[in-house]
C-alpha cells in the first residue's frame, strides 16, 4: 500500500426521507427503482476513525465504545473491501465509530454510519473521492446513506444507467434555506426491534404489493411537487404532499406478503393528531412522515411548534420528542 495517509476521521449526520427509497432495480449495483428526498439532521452526529494497520489480521469494529456484534462488523468489512479494491490496499483496518444518538432504534444510524464509513475509508486509504463519487461509496453500505453526505436538502438521483454512473446524491439546497421548518421528532416508547431488514422488506414488497407500481408510477410527480415546494419554502404546498407519500410507502408496506407494519397505536395515533390538527386549523400547519420504524417526524413551522406539541402531549407512549433544524452533512475532521 502507499504511504501517507493511512488514518482519517469522518463525521456526518442521519437523514429523514420526504421520498422515500423502497425497492431496488438492481441489488449488485444498489441502484434504487425511484429517486428520493430528504432532510439532513441536524445534531445527531456519527464520527467514525478509520486506520489502515499493516499486520492486522482482519478488520475491527467498535461501536459506541465496544466491539461491535458480528453482523454489523462484516457490513463494515463489506465497505472497507470495496475500498481496499479501488485504492489498491491490503491492510485491514481498525474502525472506532460513535452515534452521539440511539444507535438501531429508527433514527437511521446506517445511514448516518456507513456515510461516516465511506467518508474516513476511502480518505485514509488515499482516495480522493468527490462528494458525488463518495455518495456512490455509501450506498453500498447503506441506499440511505448516500444523502447523508450532503446537508440540507438532498436529492438522489436513481438515474437510468445500468452501469449506475447518474444514480447519486446531490445537495438541492443548504441547511439554512428554510430556517422556519422544524422537525418535531415523536420518539416512540417500546418500538419493536426491525423484525426484517431494509433490503429485504423493500424488495418483498417490489415482488408482492400490488400497489407497488402505482406508487413508482407517481413518485415522480410527487418527487417534483416537493422539490418545487422546498425551493418555494411553501408549506401549504409541502404538508400534504409529505403526508401523501408517507401514505403511500405505508399503503405498499401493508400490502406487502407477509404484511410490513413499523408502527404502534402510539405512531398511528401521531398520524391521526396531525390530521386533526390541520382539519381544526383549516390549513396544513404540520406534516407526519415516518420511515420503516414507529418513530414519527412531524414537520411544521417554528410558530406552530406549540400548538403540534399541545397535540401531541395527550398522546400515551411518547417518550421524548427532538426539535430538529435541517443540518450540515459530512466533512473530515
Ligand atoms: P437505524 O434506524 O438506526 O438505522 P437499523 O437497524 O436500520 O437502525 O440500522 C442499525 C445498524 O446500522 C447497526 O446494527 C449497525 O450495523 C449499523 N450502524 C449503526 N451505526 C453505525 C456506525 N456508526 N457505523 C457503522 N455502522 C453503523
Ligand atoms: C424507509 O437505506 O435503510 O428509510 O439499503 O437496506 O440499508 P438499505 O435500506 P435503507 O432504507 C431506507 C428506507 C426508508 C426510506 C428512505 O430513507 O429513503
Amino acid at each position: 500500500m502507499q504511504r501517507g495517509t493511512r488514518t482519517a476521521t469522518y463525521e456526518t449526520s442521519p437523514n429523514i426521507a420526504l421520498v422515500k427509497y423502497w425497492g431496488v432495480r438492481d441489488p449488485a449495483r444498489a441502484l434504487p427503482y425511484n429517486s428520493s428526498l430528504s432532510v439532513t439532521l441536524e445534531r445527531l452526529r456519527t464520527r467514525t476513525r478509520v486506520e489502515f494497520v499493516p499486520g492486522l489480521d482482519r478488520d475491527e469494529f467498535r461501536l459506541n465504545g465496544r466491539p461491535a456484534a458480528p453482523a454489523a462488523t462484516a457490513a463494515v468489512a463489506g465497505m472497507l473491501d470495496r475500498v481496499r479494491d479501488a485504492a489498491r490496499v491490503t491492510d485491514r483496518a481498525r474502525v472506532v465509530s460513535r452515534n452521539n444518538f440511539q444507535t438501531a432504534s429508527g433514527l437511521a444510524s446506517s445511514a448516518s454510519g456507513f456515510a461516516a464509513l465511506a467518508g474516513a475509508a476511502s480518505a485514509a486509504a488515499g482516495l480522493r473521492l468527490s462528494p458525488q463519487r463518495l455518495s456512490q461509496l455509501a450506498r453500498f453500505g447503506s441506499g440511505s446513506a448516500c444523502r447523508s453526505i450532503f446537508g440540507g436538502f438532498v436529492e438522489w438521483r436513481a438515474g437510468r444507467r445500468a452501469d449506475g454512473r447518474d444514480c447519486y446524491a446531490r445537495p438541492l439546497y443548504p441547511p439554512r434555506h428554510w430556517p422556519d421548518l422544524v422537525d418535531l421528532v415523536a420518539l416512540v416508547a417500546a418500538a419493536p426491534e426491525k423484525s426484517v431488514r431494509s433490503a429485504v422488506a423493500m424488495q418483498a414488497s417490489v415482488e408482492t404489493s400490488p400497489e407497488y407500481a402505482r406508487r413508482l408510477a407517481e413518485v415522480p410527480g410527487r418527487l417534483a411537487g416537493i422539490h418545487r415546494a422546498i425551493a418555494r419554502r411553501d408549506s401549504a404546498a409541502l404538508f400534504p404532499l409529505i403526508m401523501e407519500e408517507c401514505d403511500s410507502f405505508r399503503l405498499v408496506c401493508e400490502t406487502t406478503r407477509p404484511s410490513l407494519d413499523y408502527l404502534t397505536a402510539t405512531s398511528r395515533e401521531i398520524l391521526t393528531a396531525v390530521r386533526d390538527l390541520n382539519t381544526d386549523t383549516g390549513r396544513p400547519v404540520a406534516a407526519y412522515t415516518h420511515d420503516a420504524g414507529a418513530h414519527v417526524h412531524v414537520f411544521t413551522l417554528g410558530r406552530h411548534v406549540r400548538a403540534v406539541r399541545a397535540r401531541l402531549r395527550s398522546i400515551r407512549g411518547i417518550e421524548r420528542t427532538l426539535l430538529l433544524h435541517a443540518g450540515t452533512g459530512g466533512r473530515r475532521i
